[in-house]
């Protein structure tokens, strides 16, 4: 935990003006901050969050300077202390602010009630309301006009996600100097569920305004052609969108984990004593079954209790050497359906334990908490077998943590269809989270299967998530969207 810089001198707000030697010439504009308040002695202070997109990019904040537009993840007000820009750790940051009122129209409703749903394949049934659209619409137009007073002239502006899909038309129309690009986290949906969308042409053309948009898959790339084609009568010319004489180059880039990271600390003898410690305290049991997952309903956690719960009915798994260990980061609680699944979820652990467990062991620990990376490593390294089973899933990095994090080759992943990481991790026991009775086969196959065979399809995975990493996934990216002569790739 670091205390923020002070406030920062007064430096010129404005584009392309020469406030200090070196610019940044990478702008990150991501739905939250890295950081995050916390309360402390003196008032409070900021604290790297744990999570993807950070980590992703710590390899370019080492080879780059960077600046990040975000919101902090509180309920501002103007006169809060967080909107003033801030240096932290190496990275220069811009707070958005958010009101109460944008929060619940922009974030809980329009991006995690219509969104959300509605591109996981509608797994939750997705809202549609006028009132969550402008809210999301006017959040969005605060964090491009904010981006545009903030980026040096001629910067990359790398913008993530679903939280705002707008701002790449906004930004350019405020900023044409800069190289836009755009990449979405999460899954792009066929055709058929993306048209339902009220506001499908106007989300539509906030992407084109981008030079590069970026998908996890092929497939999702593939979707978004065909949906600017249909909609706004775009011309598709190879991997590229063009559009009124402009070109949107729209290619694939998986991305990745920081896999050397998760290794050294898999590698830590204090991690080896604590994941050691963890099966001590599970009471020794011969498998460990692991779930680790923000409580969301497209995680699909009840079905792999459900097949965990067979299995013992079927006394294919013996309670007393086995424990299911599910740990389900509190997320989006006032978000639709996030506390139906937390009471679903709950009720089946609970009725799991009671049925099965001993006095002196459960059959189903579960934690609804978050865990800090090396408490998580520690768990991946005790795991015998980490049961990941989306419904549907942009990627999955936690599939990827696990797999970087198997040093010894012991660990087996059972893997979602469904995840994006499938289509990267074709070693993994690949499942489709749909059919209980194949997912008590994998898990079967997993805990008794060859251990020869496991070993070596771990080798493998582990190869896989070191060479596609978070630094080549940036590297691609960002290659593309600051193009030599040579241009852009796939
Ligand atoms: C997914 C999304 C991210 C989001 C994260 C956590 O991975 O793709 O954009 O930040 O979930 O969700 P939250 O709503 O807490 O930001």
């Amino acid at each position: 935990m670091s205390t923020p810089t002070p406030a920062a001198p007064p430096r010129p707000d404005r584009p392309g003006c020469p406030g200090r030697p070196e610019r940044p010439d990478l702008v990150v504009v991501a739905n939250r901050l890295p950081v995050r308040q916390v309360p402390g002695d003196g008032g409070s202070t900021w604290e790297r969050s744990p999570g993807g997109l950070v980590s992703a990019l710590e390899s370019v904040v080492r080879t780059s300077s960077m600046s990040w537009v975000g919101w902090s993840g509180a309920a501002d007000d103007p006169e809060h202390p967080a909107l003033t820009s801030f240096e932290q750790d190496g990275i220069r940051l811009h707070p958005v602010p958010v009101t109460d009122d944008e929060r619940q129209g922009s974030y809980d409703g329009f991006s995690n009630g219509t969104l959300w749903p509605l591109f996981h394949d509608a797994i939750f049934v997705p809202q549609f309301h006028e009132h969550w659209w402008e809210a999301y619409r006017s959040v969005n137009r605060r964090f491009a006009e904010r981006t545009a007073r903030v980026a040096p002239h001629g910067a990359a502006v790398w913008i993530h996600d679903y939280q705002l899909m707008l701002v790449p038309r906004l930004l350019r129309e405020l900023r044409p100097d800069l190289r836009i690009g755009f990449f979405l986290h999460i899954p792009f949906p066929a055709q058929e569920l993306y048209l339902r969308l009220p506001w499908r042409a106007a989300l539509t053309d906030g992407l084109l305004g981008a030079d590069v948009v970026g998908f996890q898959t092929t497939v999702g790339a593939d979707n978004f052609r065909l949906v600017t084609r249909r909609l706004l009568g775009a011309r598709v010319e190879g991997r590229d969108v063009v559009r009124a004489g402009r070109r949107t180059h729209v290619g694939t880039y998986p991305v990745g984990i920081d896999a050397d990271r998760v290794r050294r600390i898999a590698s830590d003898p204090a991690t080896v004593a604590r994941a050691a410690a963890i099966r001590a305290e599970l009471g020794s049991p011969r498998t460990v079954l692991l779930g680790v997952d923000r409580l969301d309903y497209t995680k699909g956690i009840e079905v792999r209790l459900r097949a965990y719960r067979g299995l013992l009915e079927a006394g294919r798994v013996d309670p007393a050497t086995t424990v299911f260990v599910q740990i389900a980061q509190p997320s989006r609680d006032e978000a639709p359906g996030y506390a139906e699944t937390r009471a679903s979820v709950e009720q089946m652990a609970g009725s799991i334990n009671g049925d099965f467990s001993a006095l002196g062991g459960a059959a189903v620990k579960y934690l609804h908490q978050g865990q800090d990376l090396a408490e998580l490593v520690a768990l991946y390294r005790a795991a015998d077998v980490m049961v990941v089973t989306p419904f549907r899933d942009g990627m999955n990095l936690v599939a990827k943590e696990y797999v970087a994090a198997q040093v010894d080759l012991d660990g087996v992943l059972i893997l979602s269809e469904f995840a994006g990481a499938a289509h990267q991790m074709r070693q993994a026991v690949l499942v489709n989270p749909f059919d209980v009775r194949g997912l008590e086969d994998a898990i079967d196959e997993a805990v008794n299967g060859d251990r020869r065979q496991h070993r070596r399809r771990m080798a493998s995975l582990v190869r896989g998530v070191h060479r596609d990493d978070a630094a080549s996934w940036a590297e691609h990216f960002l290659g593309d969207l600051r193009p030599t002569p040579t241009a852009a790739s796939a």
